[in-house]
């Protein structure tokens, strides 16, 4: 008791001591619980089947971060009854091995979309994307008409994908030589719907 007195009272006259007590109290804090999480194969390996997007979601990944979809819509599911009985089995780190960065969001203007894949046809993206209001009626989400007429760029898509296979992204040689015949011709529409259809469905929905 004496030294932890003696301690206190030595740092709160000297500014320098408290500043490194402090910061190796908050410290502790962080690494013991951060770094662990760096060596947990549950959080840093794909889950069985999860594959890197194809060239054309990739592109509509990319046309989602541009948009700020992410404004509105988490893709995070929590463990919570309420969330799994709505949108499906909630979301796993291994989900998220390919995403750079993650979509995870906090903000939930509209539903989560995670699982959102397979949910509606291609159809009714479409037609929601253009006015969300001609399937929603009371919906207060923007229309994205311009998708429909943006083309995308197979070159710029090819480029992405080899920096992406040089960080571990297990793309074959195949998958970006294809890459431009992939989405020459589409629109960034086409694009978005793709990715959204893939949306968490490596993990089968409950
Ligand atoms: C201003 C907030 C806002 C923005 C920005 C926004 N959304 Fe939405 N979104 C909503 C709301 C609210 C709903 C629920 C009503 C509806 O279905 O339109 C919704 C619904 C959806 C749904 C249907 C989800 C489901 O499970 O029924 C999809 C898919 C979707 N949005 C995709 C997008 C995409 C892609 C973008 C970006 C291009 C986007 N949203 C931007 C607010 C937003």
């Amino acid at each position: 008791m004496g030294t932890a007195k003696g301690i206190q009272e030595r740092a709160e006259r000297n500014v320098g001591l408290l500043i490194v007590l402090i910061v190796a109290a908050a410290a502790v804090g962080g690494l013991v619980q951060i770094v662990p999480l760096f060596f947990q194969l549950s959080t840093t390996q794909p889950i069985d089947g999860l594959r890197p997007y194809n060239a054309l979601q990739l592109a509509g990944r990319d046309v989602y971060v541009r948009e700020g979809c992410y404004n509105c819509h988490s893709q995070m599911i929590r463990p919570f009854r309420a969330e799994t009985e709505r949108y499906g089995h909630y979301s796993v780190a291994g989900e998220f091995v390919y995403d750079r960065p993650f979509q995870w969001g906090s903000k939930r203007t509209g539903p989560d979309l995670h699982r959102v894949g397979g949910r509606y046809s291609d159809e009714w993206h479409r037609v929601h994307l253009l006015n969300p209001r001609d399937v929603v009626p009371e919906s207060i989400m923007p229309g994205y008409p311009w998708l429909a007429q943006a083309s995308i760029d197979p070159a710029l898509v090819q480029r992405k994908m080899r920096v992406l296979q040089r960080l571990g992204h297990p793309y074959a040689a195949a998958d970006i030589e294809q890459a431009p015949a992939m989405v020459q011709g589409k629109t960034e529409m086409d694009a978005m719907i793709a990715y959204l259809q893939g949306l968490g469905t490596t993990l089968k929905r409950r």
